[in-house]
């Protein structure tokens, strides 16, 4: 939900290149739109000039350093800054629209009428009309139609008092909301960024010093990292790095964490886009859940046994996680329930010391689990984060961590993230049921099973369906218990990366009215697991056949019902992993095949930290 990079003493003298390709590693954060400003080194003030177009300063500038941005509408993937001056220091942002359309002129970063301070943010000013108002009243001048401009013009307005720093400390608090501001003073060349409620992150390279939303954006320039807390602000100037409490402006001592990520961690590795590469990746990230977090794994097992009530949270792809778990918990005989984190809040109150609340989030930054599990927690609950990317708000707040360990997820679809988190809580929910052995051994055994199946044949096999399937605008997707949440996952992948419509339901419900649906031809995927469902499911199959639908079985055995069968390994009750894979690349072809950018899907962003 909208990228920050921005960089300091940059050693290349080009510090627009610097900030353009980090926001490239930052662009499934946002795509609408991208912007870079940059503070021209002295030899090149004299010849910037103040035009409009792509690369624009304001006219009414006179001295000092003339900030240069530019920022346009449209994926950063292409841009150049080539035609933006040298200099050491520039700020950057990729967008992802919440006020104001997707144009030039709403694309940060926004600038104050003097010209002296550029903004970029991310998050949400919920109070900017009222902000507003009181600046139009001094007779300010807004050129976009976001909030985040008039962060630009409180700073301007408020540094006419008081030093730059304490300016941006006072105007932050005043914002309501999550939000996260990087502010660039042309005169001094410095950058004040404060955090609260959306990450930021700062790397503190020999020379250079960075700030991104995602440490993914400076990797390759320093692994050496200040993760800001929320009610956190960083000074970054030529001379070095100070960190300050944002609510007594009082100096703080730098903690660095060193990241053993490697750069190619977040690159493509030969294929295509991330989404495939993150795909093919399973067989590895899978397994890789049997051999970590044993320890964290052995305190949540016997804080499941104090616990009287267990909640699992999650959005998206992780609410399916989530309601995965559910039929996991069920297997070994204890009773969970499961919430879509946006829907739980009537229920917190329910929750107490004896609750235990599993809070899944790939990112750790989803406003909506925040929330929830923040709500849980005022309750008394002990909360599990399990998460994939390292060091969010999410883990912070946790009584524990169970980190899935699957690597930077770059794609905007969550492909990876969610079967080590499915793998993961089916070892915890062992563990809670003295059977953690047999578990990691099945689990390092579905990882044999994937690295066997997932091979060139199966993407033929999957691709060749695709084909089949490309004109189609509706399709559905049935499952039964543990293939349920399976099936949800499913058909959020296909229309995730495709954009086709398809519908998820339970094999049960097909005939409590759904089946008015089907009509000759309409595909309908059956995923299905060698267990207690395999009957009831392959007669929901042939119901639907009976109506004229085109029966795609996903699932380890064969069946007359099936027009098509992608057979799948039988991993038992983890047999949802590979039915999902199947998902996650069926809606990778089918969205390579009618055009869309799989590793960018429209209107998503990767983390959404807005309500
Ligand atoms: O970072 P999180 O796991 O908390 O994100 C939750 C959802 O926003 C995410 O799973 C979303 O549904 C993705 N688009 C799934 O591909």
């Amino acid at each position: 939900m909208c990228g920050i990079f921005a960089v300091v003493n940059d050693t290349s003298h080009h510090a627009a290149r610097t900030t353009l390709e980090g926001l490239k590693k930052l662009e499934y954060r946002g795509y609408d739109s991208w912007g870079v400003a940059v503070v021209p080194t002295a030899s090149q003030k004299s010849k910037v000039s103040a035009k409009g177009g792509s690369a624009y300063g304001r006219k009414s500038l006179k001295s000092k350093n003339q900030i240069v941005i530019k920022k346009k509408i449209g994926k950063i993937g292409e841009a150049t800054v080539d035609d933006m001056p040298s200099g050491d220091i520039a700020i950057g942002h990729t967008r992802w629209a919440t006020h104001g359309g997707v144009t030039d002129e709403n694309a940060h970063p926004h600038m104050d009428c003097s010209g002296r301070f550029v903004v970029i943010h991310n998050g949400i000013v919920e109070n900017y009309q009222e902000l507003k108002q009181s600046l139009l009243k001094k007779k300010h001048t807004f050129h976009s139609e976001t909030d985040t401009e008039v962060i630009a013009h409180l700073i301007e307005d408020r540094s006419k008092e008081m030093s730059v720093e304490q300016a941006v400390l006072m105007v932050f608090k005043e914002l309501v909301g999550s939000n996260a501001i990087g502010v660039l003073d042309g005169h001094t060349g410095t950058i004040v960024a404060c955090r609260n409620g959306s990450p930021l992150s700062i790397g503190v390279g020999k020379e250079q010093y960075f700030l991104a939303s995602d440490v993914t954006a400076f990797l390759g320039h320093t692994q050496d990292v200040q993760f800001l807390e929320d009610g956190e602000a960083v000074v970054m100037t030529p001379s070095g790095v100070k960190l300050l409490d944002i609510a007594s402006g009082k100096e703080k001592k730098l903690a660095l964490t060193h990241l053993d990520w490697k750069v190619t961690d977040a690159q493509k590795g030969g294929y295509p886009h991330f989404t495939l590469k993150e795909i093919m990746e399973q067989v590895v990230t899978v397994p890789k859940t049997a051999l970590v977090n044993r320890t964290e794994m052995e305190t949540i097992g016997a804080m499941v046994k104090q616990s009287t009530r267990i909640v699992l949270i999650g959005c998206g792809t992780a609410a399916y996680c989530a309601l995965a778990s559910q039929y996991f918990f069920a297997q070994v005989g204890r009773e969970a329930k499961s919430y879509g984190a946006y829907e739980y809040l009537p229920f917190a109150g329910f929750s107490d010391t004896k609750t235990i609340v599993f809070a899944i989030s790939q990112s750790g930054e989803t406003a909506d689990t925040l929330i929830a599990a923040r709500a849980a927690k005022k309750n008394g609950a002990y909360l599990v984060a399990v998460v994939n990317a390292r060091v969010s708000t999410l883990e912070r707040m946790a009584d524990v961590v169970l980190p899935v360990g699957a690597g930077p997820e770059i794609s905007v679809v969550s492909t990876k993230a969610f079967t080590s988190q499915l793998a993961s809580m089916y070892l915890v929910t062992r563990m809670c049921a003295g059977k953690y052995e047999e578990a990691v051994n099945n689990v390092k055994t579905l990882g044999e099973l994937l690295a066997g199946w997932q091979t060139k044949k199966l993407l033929g096999e999957v691709l060749d369906v695709a084909k089949l399937l490309m004109s189609q605008e509706d399709m559905y997707v049935i499952g039964k218990h543990m293939s349920y949440p399976a099936a949800l996952e499913f058909a959020l992948k296909i229309k995730e990366s495709s954009y086709i419509h398809s519908e998820p339901f339970a094999a049960g419900e097909l005939k409590h009215g759904v089946i008015t649906l089907i009509q000759k031809g309409t595909p309908c995927f059956a995923i299905g697991a060698s267990d207690e469902t395999k009957l009831e499911l392959l007669s929901s199959a042939a119901q639907l056949k009976a109506r004229g639908g085109t029966i795609i079985g996903v699932a380890p055995y064969a069946s007359s019902e099936f027009d098509i069968h992608i057979a799948t390994p039988d991993a038992g009750p983890l047999t949802i992993i590979p039915n999902v894979i199947v998902g996650q690349l069926l809606g990778y072809y089918l969205g390579i095949g009618r055009g869309t950018d799989p590793d960018k899907p429209r209107n998503l962003a990767k983390s959404v930290t807005v309500k």
